[in-house]
């Protein structure tokens, strides 16, 4: 009896890890991780704040696909003829190549684009 209600804690306990690791949506920690070291939310301090950069790409780019496709493609090759923030190139420099892969940043720039700054 004892070992049946183990490896029924013990199955309760993987299911529960589970969902927590895979079923959840991570981009907030993949944001948080990535971008916020140099991009701050509100404030632009080494780099455009999310908040401005926000602004800018939503007037470029109103509806969702067309800005994560856009913001997704520019974050993956950073250059400056794509660029809509050619003042903050001249203020920072370039933004660096970080090595992410696409679906990973349409994950973030999808969530930029839904978070209020
Ligand atoms: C090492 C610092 C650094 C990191 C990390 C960083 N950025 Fe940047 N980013 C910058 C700087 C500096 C600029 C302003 C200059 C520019 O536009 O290239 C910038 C500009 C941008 C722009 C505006 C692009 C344009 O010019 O139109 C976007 C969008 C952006 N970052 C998204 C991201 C996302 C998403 C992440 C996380 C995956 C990220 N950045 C991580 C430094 C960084």
């Amino acid at each position: 009896m004892y070992c049946i209600a183990m490896k029924i804690g013990q199955f309760i306990l993987v299911v529960v890890i589970s969902t927590f690791s895979y079923g959840n949506n991570n981009a907030p920690l993949l944001l948080n991780g990535n971008c916020i070291t140099c991009h701050h939310e509100t404030k632009s301090i080494s780099a455009p704040s999310l908040k401005l950069i926000k602004k800018r790409y939503k007037n470029a780019f109103p509806k969702k696909k067309d800005f994560v496709q856009y913001m997704s493609q520019w974050v993956l090759k950073p250059n400056i003829q794509g660029s809509l923030m050619n003042d903050m190139i001249q203020k920072y420099s370039l933004m660096p190549e970080l090595g992410f892969d696409k679906d990973t940043l349409e994950i973030i720039t999808a969530y930029i684009y839904d978070e209020n700054y």
